[in-house]
């Protein structure tokens, strides 16, 4: 049977401001450039300037993600936004992106909360949507300022996170075309819904003076939990989905992982034996964008002109929740 959906367009938006480690430890954070970049991987991230908000982001990576695909707005009949860091609790950062873009027809337009794994559960959600029919074109959409969210005396998690926002275009394959999206995968695992949170300003404990000086408005986490889930989660995903669609790791050609952790993704992939060279990674210069983590990376690729047609792409991503999950592309 042929994919009946595929990737149009990807497009992806980065601040411009750079925040290296050793910018983090001059801020006085207990932290030094050699400890990060050893656990982590990471060497700078981006970070969103004042007045610059979540949806300002995911509007330029959706446009770029439109340009690619020579189509206007006008042609979009669905706008979902992954996003942990939403312009605010209500409405939906996809309606501001409906806005901000000039879509005047009434296209559903929302957001997802699935952490890091938002693009993929995205993916998934177009992918049905397409294929059934019911739409012809949704933008899925990456994007997260999670440098407003983050607890900058927190060495655990401030040096992890940056700012960022990635978007593809899923529309209907054309007629017997074996490009598309080949699977997709999604799960979760509520006995971990503490090991990740940011516990105040929700219906639990809403926002208030004491919520703010507890600095619970700010990401938790237990980072060791995570780390195993992840390893464990995200090689289980990758392999699940590249049986589903009938092939063999061998005939991937690029994974795409989510950009948590270069020692996470490098567990991954030695488990399911991918050479180093099909594994593709920026988390040197962006750290971990969260949702915005795949999308980005893709653009980067495809743009670089790494990631061509007819290529398979397998990606993977896990976060709070724990949530996770996989998808296979051949682009
Ligand atoms: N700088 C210096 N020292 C630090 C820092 C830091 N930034 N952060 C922690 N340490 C210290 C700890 O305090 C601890 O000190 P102690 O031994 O005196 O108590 C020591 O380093 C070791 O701490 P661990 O937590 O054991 O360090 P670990 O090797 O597990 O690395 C990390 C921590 C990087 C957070 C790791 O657990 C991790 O990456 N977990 C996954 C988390 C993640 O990726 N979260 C993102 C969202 S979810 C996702 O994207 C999958």
């Amino acid at each position: 049977m042929f994919p009946k959906s595929r990737i149009l367009g990807t497009g992806h938006y980065l601040p411009p401001k750079v925040r290296t480690n050793d910018d983090i430890a001059k801020m006085g954070v207990e932290t030094s450039d050699q400890w990060i970049r050893e656990r982590t991987g990471i060497q700078q991230r981006r970070i969103a300037p004042e007045g610059i908000v979540t949806s300002d982001m995911a509007t330029r990576a959706a446009a770029s993600a439109l340009e690619m695909a020579k189509l206007n707005a006008e042609a979009v009949d669905m706008i979902i936004v992954g996003t942990v860091t939403p312009d605010m609790p209500m409405p939906a950062t996809a309606v501001f992106v409906q806005q901000k873009l000039g879509i005047k027809h009434y296209c559903p337009s929302f957001d997802l909360s699935a952490a890091c794994a938002g693009f993929i559960y995205g993916l998934s959600i177009a992918d049905k949507f397409v294929g059934s029919g019911a739409a012809k074109h949704v933008l899925v959409i990456g994007a997260e300022l999670l440098s407003r969210v983050i607890d900058w005396e927190d060495r655990t998690t401030c040096v992890l996170f940056g700012d960022g926002a990635g978007a593809v275009l899923v529309g209907r394959n054309e007629p017997n075309s074996n490009r598309g999206i080949l699977g997709t995968l999604v799960h979760s695992d509520g006995t971990f819904a503490e090991s990740l949170m940011i516990p105040g300003g929700g219906s639990r404990t809403p926002l208030s003076k004491d919520v703010i000086d507890r600095k619970e408005n700010k990401v938790k986490m237990k980072g060791q939990d995570i780390f195993k889930a992840a390893v464990r989660n995200l090689y289980t995903a990758s392999q699940e989905i590249v049986d589903q669609c009938g092939l063999e790791n061998r005939e991937v050609d690029w994974v795409v992982p989510h950009q948590a952790n270069m020692r996470i993704v490098d567990q991954v992939t030695q488990r399911a034996d991918y050479p180093k060279d099909k594994v593709l990674s920026n988390i040197d210069k962006v750290g971990n964008t969260s949702s915005a983590s795949i999308p980005i990376l893709l653009d980067q690729s495809v743009r670089s002109g790494l990631i061509k047609e007819n290529h398979v792409v397998l990606m993977c991503a896990l976060g709070a929740g724990i949530s996770w999950g996989s998808a296979l592309v051949r682009m």
